[in-house]
């Protein structure tokens, strides 16, 4: 299969017009049709010209400083700038005259006297701009000699790990420094200087890495010049071919160009035409995939009989076999339902999709779960029950049209950077914005952008403040009554109408509990409801508590009372975590779902599955992870198979998960890295990286995107055809000879996805399900007309404090998230120069919670709760509200999740991250964990160290 894509697109100079009204005009003889508001530069392009430009790129709005662009129109004066003048109907315009040539040769000239001529070596020597343009206007000669005042000589600033920026080479075009702003929206970097002192500076003349800057890229991506550009390229040269694919960190599902030389990857470039990006990245997605090829992957399988023993390297063939023989081994024994598998949301679909395959039909139960477990599994059980569906409302660009964005338990800077760029966008044109978040997070002030209103709650209370703004709604008469009549159950809304008038739910009320001013309250529901399109973004903030479900609900409810579902600009929108946590959730990788959210008891779809797999199934759902670690110390639960899903550092209750791994008897792991669940294995199966392999992912637009193999899988085996050489092993053949057949079964038994196969996603680029014969091209909006359960259902959703309560024992909340460089349990971005950016999980402290303790900013504390104790360094910041503290759980040393309990989601089992009693003191030394922690692994290590080679390895 040929995969590769053009290396350069296009650059029509300045963004494109939406209008739906044209304008014709003449440029150089040919006339040519635009929509109004499209630039001369642009419409050039449309007539096949391409003006001379410095300053303008596509991605940019219009800038005009270089005055390369100039044209000649019609009846008038002078020579304008065609980036900056809008095409007109009627006009007739030159693009080439002797004139016009002599003016940008003029203009050249002077760049040109001012830049090395280092043509040949330098690494943008075929792909850069000014050496081009100085081609294109015909520059022969430079009249002022290079010996005048100069740059020539100033200093480069590498400071940052993956880019350079070079002063001497720069024309000060500010095309960075509008990246920054308009693209990303950090407002790094500015000109500094004038005239000829005018030079970029990141921050206050800081080095790029002491900036503001957050490694985005976007300003490295518009240089015309080698100025800025990635260190990859100065190492490894140009590429010379690429291939479109998909981001493999976030649920934004970026798309990408990896840009290759042979099967080395060279540098990913964000493709323009994604359309959950569009040309935009951040820094995971952009520079962090070196751990592709990081020595610490394991290439060859390996097996061992016990975790004290050292891993035997073995072929593909025996630690399949292996595998195999002791799941069955321990189904003959402890009977047929003492094995499951976990599936992968960093996995494809189609990788997903056979594992839960294996589990039902090779594995002859149900037994099968996944991370969402651990994350957005309150969004299906929530979305479903109000809505129909599982999955969120719009598409990322339909917030363009949003006027009030409410972001809750969420933070879009760190954790879906691509999206929160885009938001930042909307708000600095005007949108109104209310976070309901415990911290302090970047959207409440950053540059050009101030929440109107924080609602910083405490943990614990996020359905306490969704019926306060409900009960506001209601008693203020802000419903969006005509919308309740015509698209929800009526019935169902008065009961719920009642329930939230009611006094107790008043933010005066509950005030006490959240800590949110009611006045707060008050104006923020208003704003909501009355705002124009509101729309609601919501994250783990959500989910991870006790009530995550009915969070969920409350939030599907409030967008239903006020009308703010089925149009551009509105929904209910979860941020999905992991790049395919939405994929593996609709490809059946819950213990009670069939792909397509269909109930494994539901006679008819297990009719279908069972027909096209040739088989019976068994219609009881099987066990959730929770469920797996309680029969695993009960001995009734023996055999696990875990591909991509690291649960020892990311589940709760790290003590409790250890315990229940090593009561098992097998356990499969298929990853890169010897992960901290590969610690308690029995059989290592070598993973492939997002490079090696064909696939799809789906973000949380529910967007179906291509993953493309750039390179041969390192290990010899791609994940999916392990998956099927496991179920042959076990007696249940599979027949797939590419991982379109996989899509195919998918599309032939899952209604949502009959329309989804490769050859349209690459016609398409992507599509959103559902796809199917009614929407042939996918659906971007969801519940138009009518919702997918057909009436909107509202649903009480009585506020019920958690159990996890502080105590003079423990009078801290401790609360858990994520941050921009690091990903997940960070076994990926550990393994790159992101460690530069975030080197450590540390504990964020407010001051005063510091000063009662004697806690400095640095110093070493212990964080006990009545699960674990671990010891972080302590961060005192004003971010956090007294009484709360927070960390991350990047790094497995800190044990984060030592300190979550397994309280859960009374529906779905998600754990309670959000909210753990605990106290903080200061210590010198680490915990009694930690110091276990460090003996286990180190011995881990010596043991894949002092692995024994027992045979050749046949494939
Ligand atoms: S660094 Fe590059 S983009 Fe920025 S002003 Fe200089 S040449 Fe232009
Ligand atoms: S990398 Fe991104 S954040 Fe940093 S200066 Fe460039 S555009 Fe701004
Ligand atoms: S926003 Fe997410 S999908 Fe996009 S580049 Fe960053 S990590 Fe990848
Ligand atoms: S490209 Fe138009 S002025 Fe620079």
């Amino acid at each position: 299969m040929d995969n590769t894509y053009p290396l350069h697109d296009i650059d029509y100079g300045t963004p494109r017009s939406d209008s739906e009204k044209t304008v014709t005009l003449q440029i150089d003889g040919f006339e040519v049709t635009v929509p109004q508001g499209t630039s001369l530069m642009r419409a050039a392009v449309s007539a096949g010209t391409q003006i001379p430009k410095l300053c303008a790129t596509d991605s940019l709005e219009p800038f005009g400083s270089c005055r390369l662009c100039l044209v000649e129109i019609e009846g008038r004066k002078g020579f304008p700038a065609s980036c900056t003048t809008p095409a007109e109907a009627g006009m007739v315009v030159r693009t080439q005259t002797p004139r016009l040539a002599e003016l940008r040769r003029g203009v050249m000239e002077l760049y040109i006297s001012d830049h090395p001529l280092d043509c040949l070596t330098c690494p943008t020597n075929g792909d850069c701009e000014l050496q081009d343009m100085a081609g294109a206007v015909g520059l022969r000669d430079v009249r002022y000699g290079y010996q005048g005042l100069n740059h020539l000589k100033d200093q480069a600033d590498t400071s940052n790990p993956y880019f350079t920026y070079d002063p001497s080479k720069c024309i000060v075009c500010n095309r960075c420094v509008r990246a920054c702003e308009e693209t990303q929206g950090t407002f790094a970097l500015t000109i500094s200087g004038r005239g000829f002192e005018s030079r970029v500076s990141a921050g206050e003349s800081q080095s790029f890495m002491d900036s503001e800057c957050v490694s985005c890229g976007a300003c490295v991506n518009v240089c015309p010049t080698a100025t800025l550009m990635e260190k990859t390229v100065i190492d490894a040269g140009q590429p010379d071919h690429s291939v479109l694919t998909t981001c493999a960190y976030c649920g934004v599902g970026c798309g990408f160009k990896a840009e290759m030389k042979g099967s080395e990857v060279v540098r990913m470039t964000p493709w323009k035409d994604g359309k959950a990006n569009e040309g935009h990245a951040c820094i995971k997605g952009r520079f962090a995939w070196g751990y592709a090829t990081h020595k610490d992957r394991i290439l060859k399988p390996m097996i061992r009989k016990h975790i004290t023993d050292p891993w035997q390297e073995v072929s593909w063939e025996t630690a399949i076999n292996h595998a195999a023989s002791e799941f069955r081994r321990i189904q003959a024994e402890s009977g047929v339902d003492s094995i499951g598998g976990i599936t992968s949301s960093r996995c494809t679909n189609e990788e997903t999709y056979l594992v839960q395959k294996l589990v039902r039909a090779a594995f002859r139960n149900n037994n099968v779960d996944t991370c969402a477990r651990v994350c957005h599994s309150p969004t299906g059980y929530g979305l479903g029950q109000t809505y129909g569906t599982s999955a969120g409302t719009q598409t990322f660009k339909s917030v363009e049209k949003a006027d009030v964005v409410m972001v809750i338990g969420a933070n879009p800077t760190d954790a879906h950077p691509v999206f929160a760029s885009r938001l930042k966008r909307r708000l600095r044109a005007g949108a109104r914005l209310i976070v309901v978040d415990p911290r302090s997070i970047d959207l409440v002030s950053s540059p050009h952008i101030k929440a109107d209103y924080h609602l910083q709650l405490r943990p614990g209370t996020n359905v306490a403040i969704i019926n306060a703004l409900a009960h506001v709604i209601v008693t203020e008469g802000l419903l969006a009554q005509k919308f309740v009549d015509e698209r929800c159950d009526v019935e169902a809304f008065k009961v719920w109408r009642e329930f939230v008038a009611r006094p107790n739910n008043s933010p005066e009320a509950l005030e006490i509990m959240t800590g949110v001013p009611a006045a707060m309250v008050r104006e923020a529901a208003r704003l909501y409801a009355t705002g124009g399109n509101g729309a609601i973004y919501y994250g783990l903030g959500v989910t991870e508590h006790a009530q995550g479900s009915t969070m969920v609900i409350g939030i599907a409810n409030l967008a239903m009372a006020t009308g703010n579902i089925g149009r551009e600009g509105v929904g209910v929108n979860p941020l999905r975590g992991q790049n395919n946590v939405q994929g593996s959730c609709d490809m059946g990788s819950f213990p009670h779902e069939y792909p397509g959210y269909r109930h494994v008891s539901d006679d008819a779809t297990r009719t279908l599955f069972e027909k096209d797999w040739g088989l019976s199934l068994r219609k009881e759902p099987g066990l959730r992870i929770p469920n797996m670690f309680e029969a695993a110390l009960d001995g009734s639960f023996k055999g696990l198979y875990c591909q991509g899903e690291d649960i020892v550092q990311s589940d709760p209750n790290t003590q409790h998960v250890t315990a229940a791994l090593e009561a098992m008897e097998c356990i499969v792991v298929q990853d890169l890295f010897l992960n901290e669940t590969a610690k308690y294995a029995h059989v290592f199966l070598p993973g492939s990286s997002f490079l090696e392999k064909e696939g799809t992912f789906t973000n949380a637009e529910r967007r179906i995107s291509r993953v493309r193999k750039v390179m041969a899988p390192k290990a010899g085996m791609a994940d999916w055809e392990v998956t099927v050489a496991l179920s042959n092993a076990l007696g249940y053949p599979m027949h797939y000879s590419d991982p379109s057949e996989i899509m195919d079964e998918v599309a032939r038994l899952t209604p949502t996805f009959a329309g989804v196969n490769y050859d349209k996603l690459d016609r398409l680029g992507s599509v959103q399900w559902p796809c199917n014969d009614a929407m042939p091209e996918g659906t971007p909006l969801m519940h138009i007309d009518h919702f997918v359960r057909g009436k909107g259902r509202f649903l009480i959703t009585q506020y019920v404090p958690t159990d996890e309560k502080i105590t003079p024992k423990f009078p801290l909340l401790l609360t858990t998230g994520r941050i921009l460089s690091q990903y997940n349990v960070g076994a990926q971005t550990r393994r790159t120069d992101n460690v530069r950016f975030h080197e450590e999980d540390r504990l964020d402290i407010h001051p005063q919670d510091a000063e009662e303790r004697g806690i400095h900013e640095g110093d070493w504390v212990g964080i006990s709760s009545r699960a674990g104790d671990t010891v972080l360094r302590a961060r005192v910041t004003e971010r956090m509200q007294p009484g709360v503290v927070y960390t991350t759980f990047h790094f497995p040393e800190s044990g984060a999740n030592v300190i979550t309990t397994e309280n859960s989601d009374w529906a779905t089992n998600c754990p309670e991250y959000k909210v753990t009693a605990v106290q903080v003191v200061k210590v010198k030394h680490s915990s009694e964990w930690q110091e276990n922690y460090r003996q286990f692994n180190e011995t881990q290590l010596r043991l894949l160290k002092e692995k024994v080679v027992t045979e050749a390895v046949t494939r």
